[in-house]
């Protein structure tokens, strides 16, 4: 029984189809091994947000893993605009998987190299709208990110996200918004689900892609943001000192979009309460997404 939003539109491999209709086998890579790419990518006002990064890092993913992907990167950006308009949706999320393709056995040599692609189309809503006024509280988790030498921080594969879920949790349990992991050398990596930044002043500090992140394309956002708004923007080896010293923290993810955190282990970060920062950035951000690609665009003869 399925559990989330209930998505307005689903396609997978060439077909718009129901949800409960939209099926891969049993067999697909993913589902054996967590072989597979995606992207969460959101819609504002009937325009999708950083579509052509979010298909950029998908491609590179598909590159960097082999996949044998038909669907050039141009055409599925057309289904995915063509998908958006027949779902009529004004505000959403779109999920997008691309897995290896088909068969038992993880030599990619033996199985069917055909990937499967799912666009999902659905809206998506991850935190409660007073969290984005008082924050969050934040838990340090047990569990650690894999090291950047080993996990690409370009790389959004499926497989990445055992133990995030694991340390995602542990912060339920212990009643917090989100669990921070720290890398092996005990430098701070992410959220599990988003980046993390620090503000002193008017100087913004955020994990280096190195310490074992996903290189977030709301960071990359809010990092041009900031500076085009005259804000020095670091990116550096941060530990929880950072945190404890810093003025204000706030997380950024495509699905959480800028949040405000203000506890980090039940002490205040700050003063505890949102700053004027993290405000003007969150605002900054809000402007931001109003740029979209929209698919409406008028059909020209
Ligand atoms: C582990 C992790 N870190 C960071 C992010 C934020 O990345 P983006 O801004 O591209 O959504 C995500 C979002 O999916 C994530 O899963």
């Amino acid at each position: 029984m399925y559990n989330g939003p209930m998505p307005k539109l689903v396609w997978l491999n060439g077909e718009v189809t129901s949800l409960e209709d939209a099926k891969v086998s049993v067999a697909d890579h993913a589902h054996l091994y967590g072989d597979g790419l995606f992207e969460g990518i959101r819609i504002y006002g009937r325009r999708v947000f950083k579509l052509d990064p979010h298909l950029d890092r998908l491609y590179h993913g598909c590159r960097f893993l082999g996949y044998r992907m038909s669907m050039g990167q141009e055409q599925l950006r057309q289904t995915i605009l063509d998908v958006c308009a027949q779902a009529d949706i004004s505000d959403g999320y779109i999920r997008l998987n691309v897995t290896r393709g088909t068969g038992l056995g993880l030599d990619p040599k033996n199985i069917n190299q055909e990937p499967n692609v799912m666009i999902m189309v659905s809206t998506l809503a991850l935190y409660p709208p007073e969290a984005y006024e008082t924050g969050l509280n934040v838990i340090t988790t047990s569990f650690r990110v894999m090291s950047g030498d080993s996990l690409d921080p370009r790389l959004k594969c499926i497989g990445r996200y055992a133990a995030n879920i694991m340390a995602k949790q542990e912060a339920n349990y212990a009643g917090a918004g989100e669990g921070l992991m720290l890398n092996a050398q005990g430098y701070i990596a992410e959220c599990t689900g988003d980046n993390l930044f620090l503000v002193t002043g008017r100087t913004i500090r955020t994990p280096d892609p190195s310490c074992g992140i996903l290189k977030g394309i709301t960071r990359d956002t809010v990092i041009e943001l900031a500076r085009n708004a005259g804000f020095e923007v670091q990116e550096g080896f941060l530990t929880p000192f950072d945190i404890f010293t810093a003025d204000e923290a706030f997380l950024t993810g495509t699905a959480a979009e800028v949040i405000p955190m203000v506890r980090l282990d039940g002490r205040p970060i700050g003063d505890g309460s949102v700053g004027a920062v993290t405000q003007e950035i969150v605002g900054l951000f809000r402007a931001e997404t109003k740029k979209g690609v929209p698919f409406d665009a008028p059909v020209t003869a």
